[in-house]
């Protein structure tokens, strides 16, 4: 049997899936109030309202408690998407379009995927601006018509909430293809020693393909 290396901390899978359910529960208790003909996921529009403000919160500090778990960790030296992940994107897109079949060996993270993880982060902050300007409208009263009225903050709020659903998707789809032992380590924090995250029938060092 292939020697299994610790992959992810038992804070970061923590924070994962608790992050993940949040973010479910925000999706579809928001969906519902937007609209509950279209979306009914919840019995009334008290429980998905509750629900709503109640993840708000624990979103904001599961987002900043895996910032600052990644200081204290150190992990953010792989998961911080710097400008030189760029140069990573070609031959990351050539792969996925199925143009190549080679993966460099970027490492823990694709430049992909630190990009997404980061990105993630600022959404949630935007979240939390337009979510709480709905939140408190008297007190945001001047700011929200500012920057555009209330009603635009309820349109941002909902369009990020779109660009969650397709990137959260493609995440799921990503980790189900890479198999098994990849979804399982951020279960059992463990990971197939010599196996690479993503699916590849070839790899080259990220310094002969750059
Ligand atoms: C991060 C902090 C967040 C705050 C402070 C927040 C706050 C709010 C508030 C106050 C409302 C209005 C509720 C009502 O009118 O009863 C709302 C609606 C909504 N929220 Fe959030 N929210 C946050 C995060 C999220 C996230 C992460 C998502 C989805 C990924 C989301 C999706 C929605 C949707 C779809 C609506 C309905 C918008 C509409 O009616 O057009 N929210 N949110």
């Amino acid at each position: 049997m292939a020697k299994e290396m610790y992959y992810h901390t038992l804070p970061a899978r923590i924070l994962h899936w608790v992050n993940a359910a949040n973010i479910g529960l925000l999706t579809t208790t928001g969906l519902y109030i937007r609209d509950p003909q279209v979306f009914p996921f919840f019995a009334s529009m008290d429980i998905a309202r509750k629900t709503h403000f109640i993840a708000m919160y624990l979103i904001i500090y599961g987002i900043l408690i895996r910032i600052y778990y990644s200081y204290v960790s150190k992990d953010y030296r792989e998961l911080l998407f710097r400008p030189g992940d760029l140069r990573g994107f070609p031959a990351l897109a050539k792969y996925y379009l199925f143009l190549s079949k080679e993966l460099p060996d970027y490492g823990k993270y694709n430049p992909g995927q630190k990009f997404l993880y980061n990105a993630w982060a600022v959404l949630i902050f935007f979240q939390a601006v337009t979510g709480f300007a709905l939140y408190f409208p008297n007190a945001s009263a001047q700011l929200t018509r500012m920057l555009g009225g209330p009603l635009l903050f309820r349109q941002v709020h909902f369009m990020l909430t779109w660009v969650f659903i397709v990137t959260v998707a493609v995440h799921v789809y990503l980790s189900f293809i890479g198999g098994w032992t990849v979804v399982k380590s951020m279960i059992t924090g463990y990971f197939p020693e010599g196996e690479h995250m993503q699916p590849s029938s070839e790899r080259v060092g990220i310094n002969e393909r750059l």
